[in-house]
């Protein structure tokens, strides 16, 4: 049989990782191999993101390049999936008629049976299919999966959210809150280690809400327990928290089970309880404060780290100030940070006061250069301390490798002579820190 190949773009965030993942997984069972380049594919799938307006016009710039594929190979099969595709439905393909297949979000396990009954329409009979219903009841994932990483795991754990805090599209895109079952959370667990994988995210977009929807009462401190007791689980990640959802037993969890690594991202998006309220974000900037100091006094050497957006409707110069304070007064060790990009169908879209973008460009850069001083400072504090590593790969450098530590921090080391897999614990004394990264040497079991 001639060779058939796929190629995957994927945009976004981590679900969108760990969904492309899922469709590796089944390309592959159908006989298809993995081809880095896309004009050498026979099927294509764009897994897309419209959480900000730079991310759309990229990946619309993208499926528009595509155009010349298929028109050289017009049996190419053009798949459009993800948030924009759930979005946007029929007017993507009326606006980019040479996609074959749109994808909306619950039908990522799904994929198989669609591109068969797509393939078995034969000649000029075959018509672009939209499949976006978000109500459907999504499948779980059987089959086989194609992870990116060796040692490394996404574990979705629950879809969709309800939090419609009111600048955010996902809600929209992701559906209603739906909790995956603890068995089958351990059981796709097992088997990736079993594989050989050791390093396990949890992804939701709001996990403290996890189980929620079986009616059960602290299911993801529940959870997080189960997981730590899995043999051969080294570490475990989990994101993202919402401020309001984080309970004191989910943070016991992270302090007393081993294997949960000591890592906070607790998102609080502005410092101005005025902003937040509007922000539909449940909390004020006291509360925030509070939870900051509950999870120092569990895990005081904890890292803790954020998304802000600057920019929301209204925002002034005052409220904006209250977020860079917090920021200094918290001192996070990491921040993601992002400019207010206004997402039509969203109730902050409607909000008169629409900040100037030379405002929110200010002010981004003011609070970037804040939070460059928190980074450097949480990371000079390692100077001299030997972390845990685990490898991922080498530098640019090839004599140089790199890895995270158990709360994500890049470290490069030199190989000396060494060599390392991916995936091998490595202790590194620490010498020099910067912004974004460690560096240290190789050590003997610190
Ligand atoms: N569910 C997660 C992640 C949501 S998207 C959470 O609640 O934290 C990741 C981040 O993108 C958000 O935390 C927020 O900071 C940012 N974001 C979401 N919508 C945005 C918008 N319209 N403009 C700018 N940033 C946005
Ligand atoms: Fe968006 Fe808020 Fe849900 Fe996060 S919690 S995905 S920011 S609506
Ligand atoms: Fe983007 Fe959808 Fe994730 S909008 S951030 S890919 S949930």
């Amino acid at each position: 049989m001639e060779e058939k190949y796929y190629s995957l773009l994927n945009y976004g965030c981590q679900m969108n990782e760990s969904d492309t993942e899922h469709y590796a997984g089944q390309l592959e069972e159908l006989g298809y191999k993995a081809i880095a380049d896309f004009h050498d594919a026979d099927v294509i799938i764009v897994n897309t993101c419209c959480v900000r307006e730079s991310a759309e016009k990229k990946i619309a710039g993208k499926i528009g390049e595509l155009k010349a594929v298929k028109t050289k190979n017009p049996e190419l099969v053009i798949c459009v999936a993800g948030c924009m595709a759930q979005k946007d439905g029929d007017k993507l393909i009326k606006k980019h008629p040479h996609v074959d297949l749109l994808l909306g979000t619950a039908y990522v396990n799904d994929f198989k049976q669609i591109l068969l009954d797509y393939l078995a329409e034969r000649g000029n009979k075959r018509r672009t299919r939209v499949y976006d219903d978000l109500t459907i009841h999504q499948s779980e994932f059987e089959g086989k999966m194609v992870r990116q990483s060796k040692f490394e795991a996404w574990i979705p754990i629950m879809y969709g959210c309800n939090n419609f805090c009111t600048y955010c599209i996902v809600p929209y895109v992701r559906g209603r809150e739906r909790s995956r079952s603890m068995e089958n959370i351990v059981a796709e667990i097992e088997a990736a280690v079993a594989d050989g994988y050791k390093e396990f995210t949890l992804l939701g977009q709001n996990v403290n809400s996890y189980g929620k929807d079986f009616g059960e009462k602290d299911a993801f401190a529940k959870l997080l327990r189960r997981v730590n007791e899995i043999p051969g689980v080294d570490r475990i990640h989990y994101m993202t928290s919402h401020p309001r959802d984080m309970s004191e037993e989910v943070i016991k969890a992270v302090a007393e089970c081993e294997h949960i690594c000591e890592n906070f991202h607790v998102p609080f998006q502005s410092g101005s309880t005025e902003i937040l309220r509007r922000m539909n974000r449940g909390y004020s900037r006291e509360k925030y404060l509070e939870l900051i100091a509950l999870i120092r006094k569990y895990v005081p050497n904890c890292t803790i780290t954020t998304d802000i957006i600057v920019g929301f409707p209204g925002e002034t110069e005052e409220d904006f100030e209250d977020t860079l304070n917090l920021v200094k007064e918290v001192g996070f060790d990491a921040a993601f940070t992002f400019i207010y990009s206004k997402r039509s169908g969203t109730p902050a879209a409607k909000m008169d006061n629409q900040v100037p973008l030379d405002v929110k460009k200010a002010r981004l850069n003011r609070l970037m250069e804040a939070q460059n001083i928190n980074s450097l400072k949480c990371n000079e504090k390692l100077i001299g301390q030997v972390v845990e590593v685990l490898a991922e790969g080498p530098s640019k450098n090839k004599d140089v490798w790199n890895g995270r530590t158990r709360t994500g921090k890049l470290v490069l080391w030199p190989l000396e002579g060494k060599t390392y897999q991916a995936g091998d614990k490595v202790y590194v004394k620490i010498d020099t820190a910067q912004t974004w990264l460690l560096k240290g040497k190789a050590v003997d079991n610190g």
